[in-house]
């Protein structure tokens, strides 16, 4: 038989030799990359636009070489990358990629597998059990927790409180909320410094902006459990129906640690779903001196925590564990014809917990990142990120001209420059320029929040390339730059 028997045709993926060649030439650009990465400035120089503009408006009618495009990731993209692999990033929380989880993002695209049910790839959905299994007792939970993975801490969440409204049993799956007028109004407690993730998911989720309560926190920024039991009696009293908690472990603005213990006190008493936003902090978990965190965590009904902010997985991994699986299977599995399987008896099928289908093999990464570093290897580099805040708090204590914030139990520091006779608003001016000329050096970068009105510069230790000497230069820049701002 002939080629034009078979219908053998030309045009299909690139062929093998090609691939193997620039595969290889990618793999070199990344470590060359990885290796040389301080030569680039840490914070994206670019205005908006100029990336957009360079790209041509059309797009190509005939295909190109795959070089060409391998040319422009130098020339037209590079200069508009932040690199959230680079020493000098200390913003945010500060996601880095490690060797391991780069290589199984690669083999994540290579298998290109959807674990939405367990036939769709039966490896997937079992090595993601297992990566629960571990990760669970990584960070000292009881059995009876069963995890799974999302993209980001916002999803994960938003499943959460999904869960809490289900477990009302007031019919919202089949009834929906609206016009109904037997329904009361739900109210969601956290403290004032918890994440906007979890207004987006209150916001979602129906409850709506008033129905959320915002508890006030201490001087140290953790929440105050008298407050969070008066505002429930007083929204009870006035017919309000409180369902849900959420208690932060490791708050973004300053990283503080809610009372999750005294928490989930009140939470049982009012008979409420108490979760426990931990996505920075909650890897610190493993580390012996750090195991005070988890104090009340036996009692959460979920938790979430994200390897890609501090655990050194590349963009983007959330786990999510739940005592109560069968709430979240309740709420949110529906099987048309199509998805049925001769397995369904036997297997958990991923997808019937949560909102998405298909599903990328994300706990790919955890396997190569936990076998590689070794639980040790994973405790020594955070614990050693923790350490060096310390250091750099104990320096900006010391130094007269600044003032440390806010406590320091992770690895981010809230600190402002803080010279002699100035007004509360001078000095707000001041840090904001002082940030941006240290921004714009191009070698650190750093984020802000403000508390309680006082601007405030924040900058977080957990980049796995993250030395000692990065934190000493960066301090020195800190110093220099605050010598030029008027
Ligand atoms: C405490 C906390 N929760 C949730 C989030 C949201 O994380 P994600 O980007 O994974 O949705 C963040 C992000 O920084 C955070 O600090």
């Amino acid at each position: 038989m002939s080629n034009k028997d078979l219908d053998i045709r030309p045009f299909m993926d690139m062929p093998v030799s090609e691939f193997r060649k620039y595969g290889h030439q990618l793999v070199d650009w990344i470590a060359d990359y990885l290796n040389e990465i301080e030569k680039y400035p840490v914070l994206s120089q670019v205005n908006p636009g100029d990336i957009f503009n360079r790209i041509p408006d059309v797009p190509p009618e005939k295909g190109e070489d795959i070089e060409n495009v391998l040319h422009d990731v130098d020339k037209i993209l590079m200069e508009g990358i932040t690199h959230w692999n680079h020493p000098g990033f200390m913003a945010y929380f500060n996601s880095t990629s490690s060797g391991p989880g780069i290589l199984a993002e690669l083999l994540t695209a290579g298998l290109g597998i959807n674990g939405m049910l367990w036939k769709t790839s039966p490896a997937f959905t079992e090595i993601e059990k297992a990566m629960m299994n571990w990760f669970r007792q990584i960070v000292g939970l009881p059995e009876n927790y069963w995890g799974i993975i999302y993209d980001t801490a916002s999803t994960s969440s938003m499943h959460a409180i999904a869960s809490a409204r289900e477990q009302l049993g007031l019919g919202f799956r089949e009834k929906g909320m609206a016009g109904r007028n037997n329904i009361p109004k739900l109210t969601i407690y956290y403290s004032e410094q918890a994440h906007s993730s979890i207004d987006k998911a209150a916001v979602t989720l129906g409850i709506g902006l008033e129905g959320i309560r915002k508890i006030p926190v201490n001087k140290n920024y953790e929440m105050i459990p008298d407050e969070l039991e008066s505002a429930i009696e007083d929204d009870l009293s006035n017919g309000y129906a409180p369902f849900c908690v959420v208690a932060t472990v490791g708050t973004t603005s300053t990283t503080s640690v809610d009372p999750v213990e005294l928490i989930s006190e009140i939470c049982e008493k009012y008979n409420l779903w108490l979760h426990v936003d931990a996505a920075y902090a909650g890897v610190t978990a493993m580390i012996p001196e750090m195991k005070w965190i988890t104090k009340g965590w036996e009692s959460a009904d979920s938790i979430v925590i994200n390897p890609h902010k501090w655990m050194f997985t590349p963009m983007d991994l959330s786990i999510y564990f739940t005592r109560k699986p069968e709430i979240l299977k309740q709420a949110f599995s529906l099987t048309p014809e199509y998805l049925k399987t001769n397995r369904d008896d036997e297997v958990e099928n991923l997808m019937d917990y949560g909102i998405q289908l298909g599903r990328r093999f994300r706990s790919l990464k955890l396997w190569f990142v936990i076998r590689y570093f070794g639980v040790e290897g994973l405790a020594e580099r955070i614990k050693y990120h923790i350490e060096l805040a310390q250091e750099l708090a104990g320096w900006i204590d010391d130094e007269k001209d600044f003032k440390r914030m806010a406590p320091v139990p992770f690895s981010t520091v809230c600190f402002r420059y803080n010279p002699g006779n100035k007004a509360e608003e001078e000095l707000n001016t001041l840090n904001e320029k002082l940030l941006e000329t240290i921004n714009a050096s191009g070698k650190i970068f750093l984020s802000h929040t403000k508390l309680n009105e006082k601007f405030v510069i924040r900058l977080t230790i957990g980049s796995i390339r993250h030395q000692r000497k990065h934190i000493v230069e960066a301090w020195e820049l800190i110093k220099e730059c605050a010598g030029k701002v008027k």
